[in-house]
């Protein structure tokens, strides 16, 4: 029987290179998908060096060529067992200042990207198998900066119940986790605007910033870690999950409670 293999989109960097490194402990083979050639090379080189056999290849999810191409490799690898959807994007925009192709960049990245990635995942793979997409508490808060955002993460939990109950009976299991706040370079580029827009955080450092909106965000009053979404990730994709299917789980401090 052939290798089961992990597939994470997103994978150069952020969450999803912290994926990929969990799953590095419960998978032999990975394959890391992402558009930022360089960075997952060195991602893909940290995780070697632990042991773990790792592919890499450039895909865009944003393209059905790219995708089908992936799992071609991933065919020539081993057995597609486990998908996370990670690759994303979103900056805090006001929202009559998102831009039509702001709104379809974030759609077609976010949304579409998990749907291509999912529909070839399940139209290649038999169960026992797992996916996980990777939303965001944003799918749920109705946020003033994120009207794009949000419903283009909305769509990807509506997207996934549908897949787990289209691949119920035949073991594959869909699942979505919606991370909280994390200090990545999403956020980082989300704080390079809020600057743009704003002079009084001129004096106020990046990581100052990020805890104000942990601060009033997060009833635990913590931020979350890369290894926190990591370890949810893990579970879903393990057979200790083996009756979880259909489920959005945030981990978030609190920030939604559902
Ligand atoms: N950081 C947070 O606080 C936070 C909170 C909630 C949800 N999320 C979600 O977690 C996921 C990872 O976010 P992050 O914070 O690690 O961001 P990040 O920007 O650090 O990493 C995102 C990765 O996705 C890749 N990517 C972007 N567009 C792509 C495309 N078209 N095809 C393939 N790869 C592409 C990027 O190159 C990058 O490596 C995203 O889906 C994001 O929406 C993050």
């Amino acid at each position: 029987m052939s290798a089961p293999v992990a597939i994470v989109t997103g994978a150069a960097a952020g969450l999803g290179a912290a994926i990929a490194e969990r799953l590095a402990e419960d998978f032999g083979t990975l394959l890391l998908l992402d558009i930022e050639e360089a960075a997952l090379a060195d991602t893909a080189a940290r995780l070697e060096s632990l042991g773990v056999e790792v592919h890499t290849a450039r895909c865009d999810v944003r393209r059905e060529g790219d995708v089908k191409n992936a799992f071609d490799v991933a065919a020539s690898i081993g057995r597609p067992a486990a998908l996370v959807n990670g690759a994303g994007i979103g900056v805090f925009t006001p929202f009559l200042e998102i831009t039509e192709d702001q709104w379809d960049n974030t759609f077609a990245v976010n949304t579409k990207g998990s749907f291509l990635m999912c529909r070839e995942f399940v139209s290649r793979t038999e169960g026992p198998a797992a996916i996980v997409n990777i939303a965001s508490i944003g799918a749920r808060l109705g946020g003033d900066m994120l009207a794009h955002y949000g419903p283009s993460k909305a769509a990807v939990i509506e997207m996934s119940h549908s897949v787990a109950r289209i691949c119920a009976t035949r073991g594959l299991r869909s699942n979505t986790v919606m991370p909280g706040l994390i200090l990545t370079d999403m956020w980082l580029r989300t704080i390079k605007e809020l600057r743009r827009r704003d002079a009084a955080l001129a004096g106020i450092s990046d990581t100052d910033v990020f805890d104000s909106f942990v601060a009033q965000m997060v009833p635990m009053g913590r931020a979350q870690t890369p290894g926190d979404i990591a370890e949810m990730v893990a579970f879903l994709l393990s057979d200790k999950a083996r009756n979880v299917t259909g489920q959005t789980i945030a981990v978030d401090g609190g920030a939604v409670m559902t």
